[in-house]
């Protein structure tokens, strides 16, 4: 049996907790700093296989796992805390020579663990190089785990595809790129990455409740024409593009000639089951197979439940891909979807 660290968002890992209960029979779950992370068991199942299962059907709230190897006390006394982590690192001889590492290390805020991430990773990746590894920041073969929290400094070291995300923790980072009109923009551009679905393959978007354009600006970016609905403003700078229109109306008085868009998205401020009937009454206006990216509000205490029946809503008019709470989403998750021949 092994023993996981899982990360959800903030608020989040109960849900995440919740449904590895429900997939790993026998896994016995246990929180390990308030809301974010957790530790898991392999259970009943072999631990490759887990892994390949969630790798090949990703539970909504797991952002980020690594196998937990060894565990030390955590102290505030930087000589014991050297100590530790180059005892880890050393016991990696055999993993590592030849190999791009990568270090991640995360701590949590009440965790008196007395180096910044940058020191703590320096000290591991020293012994790296020592040991006959590359250390790299991208592209690793493995990478070794670092999380401090209250208690304890816990590690792991693992392929990048066992951990789901290759950014620490999940926590995927964009530069703040030239133009982008919202944060909202992040979700997208990490929708994009966490589905395999590079937007430049679609020609034309709707885009409900685009407001003030982030998203919009995204497609346009990406070379596709865009149809944007919201009955708020939409940043001006938008307007210039020959290939965007805005209808500044509510999406529930719009409608378009069957087929016009390969690619609906919505990210509506609106009830998850509404929003549901009316992307679904708009799907004759997408080609069959088109794509659907969708925020799921989360506005209700029982977030499992509401997505069983949101998934058994749209399975009316469209295939679900996959449903993930992206490391950028708040109170919601983010699904996609195709139409339904
Ligand atoms: C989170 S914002 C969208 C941000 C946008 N994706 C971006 O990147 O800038 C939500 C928007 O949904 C719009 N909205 C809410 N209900 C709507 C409806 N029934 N029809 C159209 N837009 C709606 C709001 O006006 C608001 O602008």
């Amino acid at each position: 049996m092994m023993t996981f660290i899982g990360t959800a968002n903030p608020g989040f890992s109960p849900y995440a907790m919740e449904e590895l209960r429900r997939r790993i029979p026998g896994t016995s779950v246990s929180g390990e700093a308030a809301g974010e992370t957790f530790r898991f068991t392999s259970g009943e199942r072999e631990p490759a296989e887990l892994l390949k299962e969630l790798r090949r059907d990703e539970p909504v709230f797991l952002r980020h796992l690594f196998p937990l190897e060894a565990e030390y006390p955590v102290t505030a006394d930087p000589a014991a805390t050297v100590e530790a982590l180059t005892a880890y690192a050393r016991a990696l001889e055999e993993r590592v020579p030849g190999r791009k590492v990568a270090v991640q290390i995360r701590k949590t805020q009440e965790s008196p663990f007395p180096f910044s991430s940058a020191e703590a990773r320096d000290i591991v990746a020293e012994v790296v190089r020592e040991l006959g590894g590359e250390s790299v920041v991208q592209d690793a073969d493995q990478i070794v785990s670092v999380y401090a929290s209250g208690k304890s400094i816990l590690f792991g070291c693992s392929d990048p595809k066992d951990n789901l995300s290759d950014w620490p923790g999940g926590a995927v980072r964009f530069r703040r790129e030239e133009g982008l009109l919202s944060r909202a923009a992040f979700k997208l551009l990490e929708a994009e990455r966490a589905f395999k679905l590079p937007l430049d393959r679609f020609n034309h978007a709707l885009d409900l409740g685009a407001a003030p354009g982030g998203w919009s600006s995204v497609l346009l970016d990406r070379g596709l024409k865009v149809t944007a609905v919201d009955p708020a403003e939409m940043d001006p700078s938008l307007y210039k593009n020959p290939r965007f229109r805005h209808l500044k109306q509510n999406a529930s008085d719009v409608s378009f000639p069957p087929g016009t868009f390969d690619l609906l998205v919505c990210d509506m401020s609106w009830d998850p089951h509404r929003t549901c009937r009316l992307v679904s009454a708009l799907s004759p206006a997408m080609t069959a197979g088109a794509s659907g990216i969708i925020t799921l509000k989360l506005m209700y205490r029982k977030p499992l439940q509401t997505l069983r029946e949101l998934m058994e809503e749209y399975a009316d008019h469209f295939d679900i891909r996959k449903v993930k709470q992206l490391f950028h989403n708040r109170e919601e998750v983010t699904m996609w979807v195709r139409r339904k021949p």
